[in-house]
Parts: C-alpha cells; structure tokens; sequence
C-alpha cells in the first residue's frame, strides 16, 4: 500500500485517489461514467446510482467483465420517483439533483468480507478520516457485516447500529431490479453527545450486497451470484475532508457559487433566504449542464420534463430572491463546463448547443413567468381572504397549462406562504385534458392535432402489414420533433415521431401495447438507426414515437427497413390470444351475462374487466383457469378473416359493446373455443400460449371485475417462483412440500404453548424480586421520608396478572406495622413509550393519606395517562413512561 503523504483534498483528488485505489491496488477495472440517460433500462428516467448501468450484469443478462469487478465515478440525479430529493437542496448541508457517485463494484466476485476492510482502509488510511468519527449501520440481522465491522475493523459496539429495510436495504433502482441488505460508513460531524444522530451523523459510504431480484409483484427472488454495489457522494466526501459546513462550501462548487453570486450581486452568507437560492441555483445549474451534455432536451414528458422544471425552478429562485432580471442561466454554464470539462468531456463537446438550447428555454419560459406570477399572487390573495389553506388543483394545473408553471415550481410557492395543494385535483384537471385530447383524436379526426391533420392530408392514412410479416422495407413520409414536422431527424437521443407508407408495427389499440422495434435507414446520409419505444394510432395515421440512436441524419424520403421486435410483440400476441380464451371461459363457467368492460394487453401481463354484479370465488376462476388451458393444449389453429360485420355477427363474434366497426371487419377465431371481432396481433396457434395463469381478481367499479393474469414465458416463470417458494419454506421448515401446511399448524399450536409457558416462568421469576421489594419497602418506611414509597421500574414489559402477583408478595412480605406504598411500573411492549403503573398500599400507609388510588391518578395524569382503583390496589396505562420517577418526585418527593 503506497503511502500518501498528504491525504486526497480537492473533489478531483478524492475522485482520483478512490478510482486508483480500486484500480491499481484491488485490481478492478476503471471505467468512466455512463450517461445520465440509462441506455437500459426504459423504467428509469435519469440514472440514480452507480450500478444502475452495470444491472444487466448482476442479473445475468451480460457478461461480467474479466476480472469480475469494477469502479467508476458516475454521474447521477435524484429528482424524480421514490428516491427524489429535489426539496431538500439547499435547505439541507448535503442533498443535490446532480451529484456525482463513486463506486465499486464485484460481480460473483468478492464479498462482505474483503469489501468492507477494503472501505475502512480507503476512509482511514487514504482519505486519513479519523477513526472516532466513524460510525457504522447494518442491516437488522446481518450478523456477519456486524462481526467483520466490530471484530475484524475494530469498530466498537456502541458505533455499529442496526437499522432495518427504510435505511438498510438498497434498491430496486426502478420499480424491479436487483436490490439487497447494505452497510454504511457515517461521519460525525459534531462529535456531541447532546446532537440528535441524525443532524450529527452524515453518511458517506454504502456498501449494498446485492442478492436478490424483486419483481413487479413485490417479489424477491435470490440472484445467481452475490454481488457488491457500493455508492459514496463525492460531495459529501469532499464535505468531510475538508471540514466546510456543507457540501456547497467545497471546492466543487465554490467556484460555481462565486460566479452566481458575481452574476447577481448577491454575496453567499447575506441571509438564510438568498443562501438557499444561490445553492438552489448553482444546484440546479449544475444537473441542467450535464443533462443537456447527455443529450436531454427541454420537453413535457419524462426527462424532458424534469429538465425544464429543475431549469424553471432556477430561474424563478434566480427572479424572486437574486434579482435577477432576464435569463441568466446560459451565461453561468461556462463556469461548469471549464470546472468539469476535463473529468466529464462530453459537457466540451456539447457546450454550444446546450448554450443554445438552454438561452432559448430561458426566454421562453420568463416570457410567461411574470404573467403567471401575477396570477398566482392574486388566486393566493384569494385564498387567504376567504381563510382557505389549500390550493386548488384545477387552478394549479391552469397555471401549468397558460403559464408553463411545473407543478413543483406552484408547490415551492404554496410552501413559502404555508399554504398546500391539492395535489389529487392537479392530477385529475391533468387526466381530463389527457381525455379530452384522446377523445378528440379518437373521434374527432383530428381536429385538436393540426400537425397530423397535416400530414394525413398530404400523405393519406398509414396502412399496417404487420399481421404476417414483422419486417417492411419503406419510406419515410414525415417527421414531428416536438409537435412540429420537420424534414431532417438527427443527434442522438433526440425524441421524434416518424410515419411510414406502410409499417409492420402494431398501433396501440383494442386493448393490446403498440409494438416496439427499429428501423434502420438504407439510403439518404450515410445510414443510421432509431429505436421505436412505441406505436399509437391518430386518426388514420400509424405514429412511431422514435429515439435517433445513431448515423448523421434522417430525412423525409429516405427509404427504411423497419423491423418489428420479435420477442416483444410474440409476448404481447400471446397475450391478447390468452384474453380471448379467457373471456370465452369466462361466459362458459359464469354464463353469457359476462359483458366485456375493457382490457389492457402488454408482453408482461394482461388484465381483463368484464361487467358482472358480484366477486368470482376462487373455485370459479379456478374452472376458469383451467378450461382456458385445456383449449390452449388442444392446440387450436388461429382463423383471421375480413368479411361483413352483418356475416361476423351471424358466425357469433363477440364484440366490444361501445366499440366502433366500420362495415368490414375483422374476425379472430380459435376453434370451436372463442370467436371475437379484433384488429390486433395473435398467436399461430393455442398452443403457443403456453400456459396461462390467473394472478387476481378484484372490483374495479361497482358492477366491474378485474381479472389479471399472465400467459406464456411470464406465467411459467410465475408458476416457478411460487414453485421455488414451496421449496424454500419447505428447505426452512424441513420438511417435505405436501406438508408445509401442517408443519406451520403444528409451529403455531408449538408457538402458542411456548408462549403460555414463558409468561408462567416470567411470572414466576418476577416473583424472585418480592423478598428485595418488601426489603427496601421496609428501608423506606424507617427511612424518615414524609411519604415513604418504593418505585420499581421492570426493564420491560411484563403481563397484567404477573405484575399484580409480584405487587401482592412484596406487600405480604413487608412488616404490616409499617407503612408501604409500593409503585410496580413496566413500559410497554412496543416502542410507542407508554407503559403499566401499579400501585398498592397497606392499611398504615393509607391511614396516614397514602391510598393507592388516590396517589397512582395524581401520578398517571403527570405521564399522560389515566386509571385507578381502591385505596388498597389501584392500576393505570401511562403515555409518557419517559416521565414516570420525576411524576413519582412530584407527588411523593
Ligand atoms: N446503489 C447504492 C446507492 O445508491 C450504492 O451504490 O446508495
């Protein structure tokens, strides 16, 4: 191990200090930090942690590098899902949207053991942070991590605290994923005793040792291989190493709020108000430069999103408490690019189309700022006038809608003046205008979408190909960026919508997810390819909602293969088969009044409504369930025809009820099984469903049931998880699978004995303390006190009847010439802080004013609590168990 005669100061030293730490000392290999925008995983807008590029790995998907471990710098955000910490930025010493992660990481490599001295080393020795201010956390039963930290480490017990899942257990990164129990390194800042731990205490290293995969459902299953994750900020590295009060104090962002403050005149440290702005500015300032490097475009949905309302919360904090006149956040973007150019040099390459950009959302946006401030200022007037202290939802969204005011930005205000929001009313002003603008589409040939109104009469309606063939060769007929046609595509990443002639993708319609795939452009600039994330219809137009991946350009004429995403759509075909087998079972087992009421069909799952006045029991949907398989394993050959819908009704399609059929239609049949008039895509066959599995029933409206379930690869791997379950809990019950059931009735029956024998033996050992309390009873009553009692407090909680009997002995074993009052206390089971008082009093005790009832409600009162009972035996339940010897002092000191 090199020595460092100095230890790591600047951000870029610690940086390059942990990289070549791991890299050259522990042999992993350095790699730099993938784009904010996951390039794999659709369910995650910006990237939260360092592993979240490295999860196909740690599921398996990919091959782990050789060797298997890694360590990169990682930019990441937190502005968005559950791990949001956008309100906390600057009003905390160490929360920011943008900030950069170390990380290591082993992939089935090493483990608890080699990881954890590996961290400590890094923190004593490298970074020379001073042993007695490391703290450590584990997670609940994670004994193992426990004995390495406290006897390997050498960390003292009374620094090692155990925490459970809300602090540690990590991930999943987005709503599935890899996740597991992890450690952290904490820092104390104060070294007091009197600080609460969690201003006192900053983390600074996670350590995660991912090992299990959740799925959609809540799941955890074991992953292959055992893995470690680990995360530290370097912000808040750099915050402790060089002892500033917070990480806007460090030199990483020093020079980013000088240059603010220079910009408006205000200096850093002129009041608690303009402090937060300035670090709410350089904050934001700094994730708007690396998400416009990484391609991110100001847009109102998704990432684009979240760009433009962290850009529009900057300047409104820039405006209202800086002084800050017109846009000022472009100019402030050099200061960025020149600190972390070097470290991150896609912000040099991109710097002069993010000034572009990022000038030209500034003035659009402060075009309608001071309006839309005018109107919030006079409806909060309003508000407080009439004594109201919510905002309306439905005027919020009006802001959002005329002023372009995110949500965030009104609910910064509301904050600031105490007000809230009702934030249920924002969401349904938004579904609304969602279904008015697809009502419109839907029925109204587009009268709302000028821009495909446009095109359709320029270029006639799309036509699908896709029912056979999954890949088309065509042209490309128009282009949409951002609701505009245009005639060139380009840059990667950039959003667009593109129309083909003809196009093997399915639209989203019927029930069933519009299909995925790309296309890749065979002539025009050099060639290139975009993803389609999804397909929709609008009126007579098919519309990919497309990604530019790579080549230089795509043009209006350019001739295209598009190529349909096999495994995707034969998921979502197999899929939309299993719901027609199940909606014919349905009406086979229930009866023909199963109306279908609606359905959603993706590759993962389906659900299924249909309209019937009460719940299906379980046997129902267990015939259900299973007269579907038998028609998938008799292997009924699909039957796709177009013929008059007079002709369809008379074969006995079923149909959509409120469901519009133009005069052909088109008919699906599988056997004598189920026959449905249906646009969408099927399997070739029953039997390629597989299998199909029913995952819930419940009520979604009165008169509506709700069917989910799942068909094919997906439900064969549910079937396996629950199998793998069986096995689990029948390895930890030891015993075969068939008798699970009655090996948890014989534990329980087991249980409940165990436990009636322990509150017998607690009774009886509580019992063992009479002798001693009938001593200091004794001590008491000659000891000269005015009011002489004993108080005794159990360490814990101890039942009704075994406290009453130890009261009782004590009492017949103090000399009855003498008084004694006798206070029996034990703090409740949980750790809500209440606890049971017992008071008991002999008859000298009372005559001289000392009655047990009397006494104990004096008593209770003082703890938040209330009871009582006769002179002799009283008892009460106190709230406050904190506060029972200074209430005893007070009544009887
Ligand atoms: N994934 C963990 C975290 O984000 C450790 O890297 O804290």
């Amino acid at each position: 191990m090199p020595t460092h005669p100095a230890p790591p100061r600047t951000g870029a030293q610690i940086r390059e200090a942990f990289l070549a730490y791991f890299e050259q000392e522990l042999g992993h290999k350095r790699l730099p930090s993938a784009s904010l925008v996951p390039a794999n995983n659709p369910t995650v807008l910006l990237t939260p942690a360092g592993m979240l590029p490295f999860v196909p790995i740690f599921l398996g998907v990919e091959p782990a590098p050789n060797p298997p471990r890694a360590t990169t710098s990682q930019k990441c955000a937190r502005v968005s899902g559950k791990a949001s910490d956008l309100e906390a930025v600057g009003r905390t010493p160490r929360h920011h949207t943008f900030f950069e992660m170390l990380g290591n990481f082993s992939f089935g490599d090493y483990f608890k053991a080699d990881v954890i001295p590996w961290a400590w080393r890094f923190v004593t020795e490298v970074l020379q942070l001073p042993a007695e201010r490391l703290w450590v956390s584990v997670f609940r039963d994670d004994d193992e991590s426990y004995a390495i930290w406290n006897q390997q480490v050498g960390v003292p017990a009374e620094r090692i605290f155990r925490c459970d899942e809300a602090d540690n257990f990590w991930g999943p990164p987005g709503p599935t994923g890899p996740c597991g129990p992890c450690t952290e390194i904490h820092y104390d800042l104060t070294q007091n005793p009197n600080d609460p731990l969690d201003t006192r205490l900053v983390e600074i290293w996670n350590l995660v040792f991912m090992e299990s995969f959740k799925d959609a459902e809540g799941r955890f299953t074991p992953l292959e291989h055992k893995n470690v994750d680990t995360g530290a900020g370097l912000e808040r590295l750099a915050m402790v190493v060089q002892g500033v009060a917070n990480t806007f104090e460090t030199d990483l962002f020093t020079p980013l709020m000088a240059a603010v403050s220079a910009a408006c005149g205000v200096p850093y440290g002129a009041g608690p108000a303009t402090d937060v702005a300035l670090k709410i500015v350089a904050d934001h300032l700094r994730f708007i430069a690396f998400a416009l490097a990484d391609g991110v475009v100001p847009s109102n949905e998704g990432r684009g999103y979240i760009l433009r309302m962290i850009l529009r919360r900057a300047l409104r904090y820039g405006k209202q408490y800086l002084g800050f006149e017109g846009p000022f956040l472009a100019a402030l973007l050099p200061t960025i690019v020149a600190y972390y150019g070097e470290a991150y040099p896609e912000l040099l390459a991109k710097a002069a189309a993010s000034n572009t950009l990022l000038l030209r959302e500034e003035h659009r946006f402060l075009e309608t700022l001071d309006k839309g401030s005018k109107h919030l200022e006079e409806e909060l007037q309003a508000l407080k006038a009439s004594g109201g202290h919510v905002f309306s939802g439905a005027m919020a969204f009006r802001l959002y809608d005329t002023y372009g005011f995110p949500l965030e930005l009104t609910k910064d205000v509301l904050q600031e003046q105490g007000l809230s929001l009702d934030e249920a009313g924002f969401e349904a002003a938004m579904d609304e205008q969602k279904q008015l603008a697809r009502g419109a589409r839907k029925h109204n040939a587009l009268v709302n979408d000028t821009v495909y109104a446009d095109i359709v009469g320029d270029v006639g309606p799309s036509t699908f190909v896709g029912y056979q063939a999954l890949e088309h060769r065509s042209t490309v007929q128009a282009l949409i960026v951002e609701g505009q046609r245009v005639s060139t595509v380009s840059g990667t990443n950039t959003p667009f919508e593109l129309v083909l002639a003809a196009t093997p993708f399915y639209p989203e319609g019927g029930g069933q997810v519009g299909d995925k795939g790309h296309v890749l452009c065979e002539t025009g600039q050099e060639g290139g390819t975009a993803l389609v994330l999804s397909t929709r219809k609008v009126g007579q137009l098919i519309v990919h909602s497309c990604l530019w991946d790579q080549g230089k350009a795509l043009q209006v004429g350019d001739a295209l293969l598009a190529s349909v995403d096999d495994t995707h759509r034969q998921g979502s075909a197999c899929h939309h088969s299993a719901t027609h087998l199940l909606h014919a079972a349905l009406r086979q087992v229930l009866g023909p009044e199963v109306t279908q009421a609606g359905s959603s069909v993706t590759a993962e799952g389906a659900r299924f409504d249909v309209s019937f006045p009460r719940a299906i029991s379980a046997s129902e949907l267990l015939r259900v369930e299973a007269l579907a398989n038998q028609w998938i394993t008799a292997n009924y050959a699909k039957e796709a025809v177009e013929l008059p819908l007079e002709e369809a009704k008379a074969a006995g399609a079923l149909a959509m009820f409120d469901e519009k059929y133009g005069d052909t239609v088109r008919m699906v049949r599988f056997g004598p099984a189920s026959v449905e008039l249906c646009g969408g895509t099927h399997v070739a066959s029953t039997a390629t469903i597989g299998v199909l599995r029913i995952t819930g029933e419940q009520a979604v409206a009165a008169g509506v049931r709700r069917i989910e379930f799942e068909a094919g690869p997906v439900a064969y791997r549910g079937f396996r998880q629950q199998e793998n379950r069986l096995k689990e809990l029948a390895g930890a019950l030891k015993c075969p699978a068939e008798e699970v059931l009655e090996r948890v009735q014989k534990l329980q029956e087991g249980l409940k004995q165990s436990e009636k024998q322990v509150a017998l033996l607690e009774e009886q050992s509580l019992l063992g303390l009479a002798p001693q309390l009938a001593e200091a009873l004794r001590e008491a009553a000659s000891s000269g006190m005015a009011k002489p009692h004993v108080l005794h407090c159990l360490p814990k909680a101890a039942p009704a009847a075994a406290l009453k009997a130890l009261g009782e002995a004590a009492m017949a074993m103090a000399p009855a010439e003498q008084p004694a009052l006798l206070l029996l206390a034990a703090p409740s089971s949980g750790d809500e802080g209440g606890g049971t008082l017992l008071a008991l009093a002999n008859a000298v005790a009372q005559q001289q004013g000392l009655a047990a009832g009397a006494v104990l409600s004096q008593v209770a009162k003082l703890c938040g609590g209330g009871g009582g009972g006769k002179p002799a035996m009283a008892q009460a339940g106190l709230k406050v168990w904190a506060q029972l010897p200074s209430a005893v002092a007070q009544v009887l000191g």
